[in-house]
């Protein structure tokens, strides 16, 4: 059985002392809100692990970095190394996202590089996937996104050490989202991929993203395979992201 995950994607908003109350809001109602049906990881700028981590330390809430290096260390001047997260307290790194992708330039074997360099440092590799709406359009999305699932995902991935995240680049920030049918076709096709890449295919966590909102939120969290989502600008607002998660049930 797989648990819901509610995954909050910061990006590069906040100072510290707005993200100290924002996390420490999130804790206060996890802690209150006792036994939930879902796990929430909230993913800071790198510059607010520290203050995050330790707004969260009492309650059951992990912490993520926003992207890492493929390498452990070297001369990489501004990146940062997935050991360096871990040694922050974080639990998670997202790779892949399509602000990194697109803004960055990263190609699949980059993102691999980094998901290998995530497990490496015993962090859950968050791999991210998305086509552009000209592929959708073209009616390529299912195999743009087969294909960068195989390209991306390193060896030695597990459903311990890997989630999967899908994200419409279209569906990022602009108020769209695909439907349910076209979200669950994605999400199966993913795991049906997954089965010839990791052990134990149906353990791995499925997420989607791209503008969920508290009142989209149940219909795509209910959808079979979505086993939760990667929420951007709506994770920065406690009472948004929580509605949000309280959709999983
Ligand atoms: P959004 O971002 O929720 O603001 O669309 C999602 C993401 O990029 O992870």
């Amino acid at each position: 059985m797989r648990r819901k995950f509610i995954v909050g994607n910061w990006k590069m908003h906040g100072l510290r002392e707005g993200g100290a109350a924002l996390a420490s809001d999130l804790a206060g109602r996890m802690l209150g809100a006792g036994d939930v049906a879902f796990d929430m990881l909230l993913c800071p700028p790198a510059t607010l692990i520290h203050t995050v981590v330790q707004a969260v330390s009492d309650a059951p809430v992990s912490v993520g970095g926003q992207d890492c290096h493929g390498k452990d260390s070297g001369a990489h001047t501004g990146d940062i190394g997935a050991p360096m997260l871990a040694d922050a307290g974080c639990r998670y790194v997202i790779v892949g996202h399509s602000e990194r992708r697109q803004g960055h330039g990263e190609l699949s074997g980059e993102v691999k590089a980094k998901a290998a360099a995530a497990h490496r440092a015993g962090l859950i590799a968050i791999v991210c996937v998305g086509e552009t709406e000209a592929e959708r359009d073209a009616g390529r999305a299912l195999d743009v996104i087969a294909r960068m699932v195989d390209e991306s995902m390193p060896d030695g991935a597990t459903a311990a050490n890997t989630v999967v995240a899908y994200e419409p680049v279209w569906a990022i920030g602009t108020g769209r989202t695909p439907t349910p049918a076209d979200v669950g076709a994605m999400h199966s096709m993913i795991r049906r991929r997954l089965a010839t890449l990791v052990d134990q295919p149906d353990a791995v966590r499925i997420l989607y993203g791209g503008s969920v909102k508290p009142d989209n939120a149940a219909s795509l969290l209910h959808i079979d395979d979505v086993d939760g989502a990667l929420v951007g600008g709506a994770s920065l607002k406690a009472d948004e992201f929580w509605a949000i998660a309280e959709t999983c049930r």
